[in-house]
């Protein structure tokens, strides 16, 4: 088992960084889609257009990438034995955060669905940043590992 996942080792890192570029579109793509379906009247076709734009995109991009993300990372950690090394450690918690954001995008989208609209566009335009910014520190702990 770990001599084929040796030998794929490369390819398992060339696609765990494409389905993170997938997973990160559609972190980046559904808030931003949340504050104009909050602009449309609930019960509108409008209202009705958004949501099932919502499910697609959470059925389609960001569930099934965020899943093999994580196969692939845990594979990769298991062929390179990264586990008790300091950038992965921070990298994970990092990661664990990303996947509890997702998870909180998922409830807000139910709601929505519903027909509440619990927070202001801006403070869904502020909150989209959070992706960006973990991006940027778990690319600069995985690729610089600024601690062993
Ligand atoms: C879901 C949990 C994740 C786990 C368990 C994980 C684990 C790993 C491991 C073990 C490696 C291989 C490092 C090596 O080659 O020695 C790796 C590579 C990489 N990961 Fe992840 N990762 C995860 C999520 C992410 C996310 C969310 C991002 C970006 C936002 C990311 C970006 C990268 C990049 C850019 C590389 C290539 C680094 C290089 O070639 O030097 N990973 N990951």
């Amino acid at each position: 088992m770990i001599e084929a996942l040796m030998l794929a080792y490369p390819w398992l890192k060339a696609a765990h960084i494409l389905f993170v570029i997938f997973w990160m579109a559609g972190l980046f793509m559904l808030p931003r889609m949340f504050v104009y379906h909050q602009e449309s009247a609930v019960g509108s076709p409008e209202d009705k257009a958004w949501i099932a734009r919502e499910e697609r995109i959470a059925s389609i991009i960001l569930n099934p990438a965020m899943l093999i993300v994580w196969v692939l990372g845990l594979s990769l950690a298991y062929v390179t034995d990264a586990w008790m090394q300091g950038w992965f450690i921070a990298k994970l918690a990092l990661v664990i955060g990303l996947s509890g954001y997702q998870g909180w995008l998922m409830r807000y989208r139910a709601q929505l669905a519903a027909g509440a609209r619990p927070l202001s566009g801006r403070a869904l335009r502020m909150l989209n940043e959070l992706p960006g910014l973990a991006a940027v520190l778990i690319v600069i702990l995985v690729v610089i590992r600024p601690f062993a």
